[in-house]
């Protein structure tokens, strides 16, 4: 376990701290839905993405296109609530920000007042580098996404690696230069060829940030609940680093089995009576241990 240096200065990090980072020390990023496993990944991490992966990860949606606004804005007040150090990110979902730069402004405005977080990201290269600018220059920072953008789903027919062939090379990597001259700060690479990640890291200013895209990214980023092993399938790009599903599967046997049985609640999770002048001694008669009342 780690904790905070000098833990009443925590101060929060910016986009710019993040930009920052480029050729320095890998940036460190994970997904984040709640307060509790904000507070937790806080520690750890440069960046908390409150991803619209939520719907299908917390939500049981088959993508994440039916998830809106005020889904993401709820999430993301959870997810400031809990994080004291790291750029809290909040994903714009499907149909909030495509239609016109004005209408991402109004929306990532709206985000951004009412959950406090410090940027949002959109997904989109060429075709969305005219709207990052005009957020850009009205205040707003914008994390990037190419490569496989899941909100285009029923176009792209799968969730589908992208880069496999040579030829595709040139576009990804226009888009990657595009998003950075508009002024993104940094920029998901997600399920892209290992070769292709380099050869974009190298070409732009801006952090890349993998997920399915290689060690030679500038980070990385995960869905929490995939790396800690509670999500029932996973991409191939995912590493179990904990068995959350397990352990919760445990507790809740033994739970289940202790209710039963009877054996649960014991004599220490169980209110005594308060004890009147007169009354015949009802009930428990020992203290139960840390009891508060
Ligand atoms: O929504 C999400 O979780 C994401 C990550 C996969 C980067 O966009």
């Amino acid at each position: 376990m780690s904790s905070y240096p000098g833990d009443s200065s925590v101060k929060r990090l910016m986009a710019p701290d993040i930009a920052a980072m480029k050729g320095k020390k890998p940036i460190v990023s994970l997904t984040s839905y709640h307060a509790h496993t904000a507070a937790i990944a806080d520690k750890y991490c440069d960046f908390l993405l409150v991803g619209d992966s939520l719907g299908m990860v917390m939500h049981g949606f088959e993508t994440t296109v039916p998830v809106t606004l005020d889904l993401m804005i709820m999430h993301g007040k959870a997810v400031v609530r809990g994080a004291r150090r790291a750029l809290v990110v909040v994903d714009m979902p499907f149909g909030s920000y495509e239609e016109s730069p004005p209408v991402a402004f109004r929306n990532a405005a709206r985000v951004m007042k009412e959950t406090n977080c410090g940027a949002i990201k959109l997904e989109g290269g060429r075709r969305m580098a005219e709207t990052i600018r005009y957020l850009v220059e009205r205040g707003v920072p914008v994390l990037a996404h190419i490569g496989l953008t899941p909100q285009s789903i029923n176009v792209i027919g799968g969730f589908r690696a992208q880069g496999r062939e040579v030829e595709q090379w040139d576009a990804i990597e226009e888009d990657a230069r595009a998003v950075a001259e508009a002024g993104a700060f940094a920029v998901v690479l997600e399920a892209m060829a290992e070769p292709l990640a380099r050869r974009v890291t190298e070409a732009v200013p801006i952090p890349t940030i993998g997920i399915g895209a290689s060690v030679d990214c500038d980070g990385q980023i995960l869905v929490m609940e995939d790396m800690l092993g509670l999500s029932p399938h996973v991409p191939k790009f995912v590493k179990e680093f904990g068995k959350v599903g397990e352990a919760i599967d445990n507790a809740i046997a033994a739970y289940a089995e202790e209710v039963r049985s009877r054996a649960f609640p014991a004599l220490q999770h169980t209110y005594e009576m308060k004890r009147q002048a007169g009354s015949p001694g009802v009930g428990v008669t020992k203290k139960p241990k840390n009891s508060t009342t």
